[in-house]
């Protein structure tokens, strides 16, 4: 018979394998708009860059989500809470509400919460102060992923980062200690974004294990909106340009099938995903590009093909994960492989 992932069929009504095949189909397809298990996803930074991709590629899956916002995200549907995630009350609060007037419907008070996505932050070092940085991000992570632990929240998942890895905001020029940069990698970022990504990843794993929940980390890479495609002819004309990112990157809407899946993966405890695209952004193999362009950075292992030197081989194998917004299908200039 075959496995069915979410459920299985009463005994008693003669369901034919072809048939449970066929609905297992359905909910096997890794961001099939067809995901009839709707959850109701708080999600806080959703009217940012990432988010307000994010949130679409997850209603548009069924799910019911309330974006917690300083600003308002203009979306049918999704209304946003004005909060501030740095005040732990009104983090506790946010995350025990009714997610918008249809809630009052039923007379039973909000409904729980399946899972929490953390994507609020001060997105970047030269926006505020160093420390305001550190401390808003680190602050307001420790209060969502406290309130939603304590609250009874199985699952949560948190933007991380790609400056983990320590080069994005290095002072000066820094190499990668080796290449693929994987989850294993042992981060050093040296600027106090990174830094807040490192701490906010250790915070995670202290409530998972405390708590049992499943926390996921994303290391978000370089994100990539449509109309950023058009930046790329630049990025291949100069290829130390990117090497603050490690020639990788993640599009928008990918990283929405990224959070929709962990949304869908249970027991997994604490756990950190590279959240990247597959491909180098670069027309040459990964080996002999990094070999001319990192040439002070050991390969650990072979670089097949293409793939991105922040290797995103554990969201495709644990999650499923299959890009559909490769470079090249929106960068004319690339010539074909
Ligand atoms: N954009 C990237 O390339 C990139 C790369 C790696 C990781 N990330 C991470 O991904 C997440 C999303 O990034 P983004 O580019 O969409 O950032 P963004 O700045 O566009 O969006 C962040 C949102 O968080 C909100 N916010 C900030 N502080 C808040 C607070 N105290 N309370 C409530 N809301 C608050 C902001 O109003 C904003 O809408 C961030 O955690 C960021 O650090 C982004």
């Amino acid at each position: 018979m075959s496995p069915l992932p979410c459920w299985a069929p009463p005994a008693t009504i003669g369901w034919t394998d072809g048939l449970i095949a066929a609905v297992a189909a359905l909910y096997d397809e890794p961001d099939g708009k067809e995901n009839a298990v709707s959850k109701r996803i708080v999600f806080t930074g959703g009217s940012g860059k990432a988010g307000r991709h994010v949130i679409p590629y997850l209603v548009e899956r069924g799910h019911k989500v309330l974006n917690v916002d300083l600003v308002p995200l203009p979306l049918d549907g999704v209304n946003t809470l004005n909060a501030d995630l740095t005040q732990s009350g009104e983090v506790f609060n946010a995350l025990s509400m009714h997610f918008d007037f249809g809630g009052l419907d039923t007379g039973a008070g909000p409904a729980p919460v399946d899972a929490v996505v953390h994507f609020a932050a001060v997105p970047r070092i030269l926006l505020r102060p160093d420390n305001t940085t550190f401390q808003a991000n680190v602050v307001s992570t420790y209060n969502v992923i406290e309130a939603a632990v304590k609250l009874g929240i199985r699952k949560v998942i948190i933007a991380s980062s790609e400056t983990t890895y320590g080069v994005c905001f290095a002072e000066g020029d820094k190499d990668y200690h080796s290449f693929p940069l994987d989850e294993d990698y042992d981060v050093d970022p040296m600027d106090s974004y990174g830094l807040s990504k490192v701490v906010n990843e250790k915070t995670a794993r202290a409530f998972a294990m405390r708590s049992g929940a499943d926390i996921y980390a994303l290391r978000i890479g370089n994100v990539v909106e449509p109309h950023e495609y058009a930046n790329f002819p630049g990025f291949l004309a100069d290829p130390l340009s990117r090497k603050r990112n490690a020639w990788s990157y993640i599009d928008a809407r990918d990283l929405g099938q990224i959070v929709h899946l962990c949304v869908e993966k249970d027991g997994l405890g604490f756990s950190v995903f590279n959240a990247v695209n597959d491909e180098i952004t670069a027309n040459e193999p990964t080996a002999e590009f990094l070999a001319k362009w990192a040439p002070n950075t050991p390969q650990r292992r072979p670089l097949e093909g293409f793939e991105a030197p922040m290797s995103n081989r554990r969201i495709r194998e644990v999650l499923g994960f299959r890009e559909e917004h490769n470079w090249r299908k929106y960068v004319s200039k690339a010539p074909a492989l």
